[in-house]
């Protein structure tokens, strides 16, 4: 008789977004007659830019014809894409990376659950808390962590490293030693983003104790402080122990359109064995390559039409977070993020659980944003709202908070 992989028996009931979804389709089904703001769920709202429509187009017309018609793309990316991610992600800030370090991919979100694949079981995971859920569940599923505590609301087997106010939501090095180390800056969810130092702390570490950072940069477009890194290869040593995992969903408004990659240096190796190779094998015999026509629209966002427009794309959103910022800011609230990061992680007023608080901005301001403790045991008592929604949406659901006060 077959059996189930009873890793996923681990994962604890309803997934945070689906709860969310549930509530506030209640709340509407109640009171049909309000108009709900969500700053909730992590989504872009802006169309593409006009660079990347041309681009989808062009490759459109492409595919009408049997001289420029594309089959199966290479697995591992175009090289006209990946170079122009070699030139404009790498290159353009002094790194030096190869083509064949690049791996094209539909996304950052499948990236950073499939990454792990390629190390073993046995391996200790250490995440940020709160974290972006996909890097502890998708340890679960493969069998990498023990059960899930819900007293303490974690797995066993799995260091986490709280980012709390006390630590401008940064990790400190864990005492326990881990094999593969989670990061992700500018962070989901906490907005907050770490400096050039602080993060050359985390890869000598890494060099030092032989673990992996698997550094998540989707957020690298919001970055406006000089001190913050674009990339880890910015740091000295990072190509022998970290992998970057990046996307076009929110510098691009990709999030429908799909594209990601990840980085995999040829001089990170165990012993003899080439990291850079594991991955392309895995890549190769499980996926088939991003499509052509999106491809060629990730190639559009490095043109000079393409970097303007998306520039004026990330200043709109940045206008929302300082928007959101300034004005909770100035109704009394804690606030943090939103200086180099699309996120708003506010505190809790008059020591409301993150949920409590949830119910509260629904119910008296018709707002949605994110429940903290969904993101970990450290995120309880924190509330994140993005700067994803429109400009007039996002006045109108900070003047319905302060009207609260
Ligand atoms: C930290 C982080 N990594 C990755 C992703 C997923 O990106 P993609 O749309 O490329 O799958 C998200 C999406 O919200 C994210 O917040």
């Amino acid at each position: 008789m077959y059996k189930v992989n009873d890793n996923y028996l681990k994962l604890p009931g309803s997934y945070l977004f689906s709860t969310i979804a549930k509530k506030v389709a209640a709340y509407s089904q109640e009171h049909p007659d309000r108009s709900i703001i969500r700053l909730g769920i992590g989504d872009v709202t802006q169309p593409l830019a006009p660079a990347i429509i041309d681009a989808l187009h062009k490759a459109v017309d492409e595919m009408g014809h049997a001289e420029t018609f594309h089959g199966y793309a290479p697995d591992l990316g175009y090289e006209f894409l990946r170079s122009a991610i070699v030139k404009g992600d790498y290159q353009s800030r002094g790194v030096e990376l190869s083509v064949d370090e690049i791996f094209v991919s539909d996304g950052a979100k499948c990236d950073s659950g499939n990454i792990q694949e390629i190390f073993s079981l046995d391996n200790k995971i250490a995440v940020c808390d709160p974290v972006y859920p996909v890097y502890v569940d998708t340890n679960v599923m493969a069998g990498r962590t023990g059960k899930y505590n819900a007293e303490k609301e974690m797995f066993e087997g799995v260091i986490y490293m709280p980012c709390v106010e006390e630590n401008g939501f940064a990790p400190e090095l864990p005492e326990e030693t881990p094999d593969l180390i989670y990061l992700c800056f500018p962070n989901n969810p906490t907005g907050s983003a770490i400096t050039r130092d602080q993060l050359q702390t985390w890869v000598d570490y890494a060099n030092r104790v032989g673990a992996v950072i698997i550094y998540d940069a989707a957020y690298e477009a919001y970055i406006s402080e000089e001190e913050v890194p674009h990339t880890i290869y910015e740091c000295e040593g990072a190509k022998t122990c970290a992998i970057e995992l990046k996307s076009f969903s929110k510098n691009a408004g990709f999030t429908g359109t799909r594209l990601g990659y990840t980085v995999v240096p040829k001089e990170l190796k165990q012993g003899d064995v080439s990291l850079n190779a594991l991955w392309a094998r895995r890549h190769g015999t499980k996926f088939n390559g991003a499509p052509y026509i999106v491809q060629r629209a990730g190639e559009a966002v490095y043109s000079e039409e393409g970097k303007e427009q998306l520039k004026k794309q990330v200043a709109y959103y940045m206008k929302n977070a300082k928007t959101i910022y300034e004005g909770l800011k100035s109704a009394g609230y804690s606030v943090s993020g939103g200086i180099n990061a699309p996120y708003i992680w506010l505190k809790t007023p008059d020591g409301m659980t993150s949920w409590e608080f949830f119910d509260y901005l629904l119910e008296k301001a018709n707002v949605v944003g994110t429940p903290g403790s969904g993101f970990g045991p450290h995120g309880e008592g924190y509330f994140r709202l993005t700067a994803f929604g429109s400009y007039e949406n996002t006045v109108a659901a900070i003047d319905r908070i302060k009207a609260l006060s």
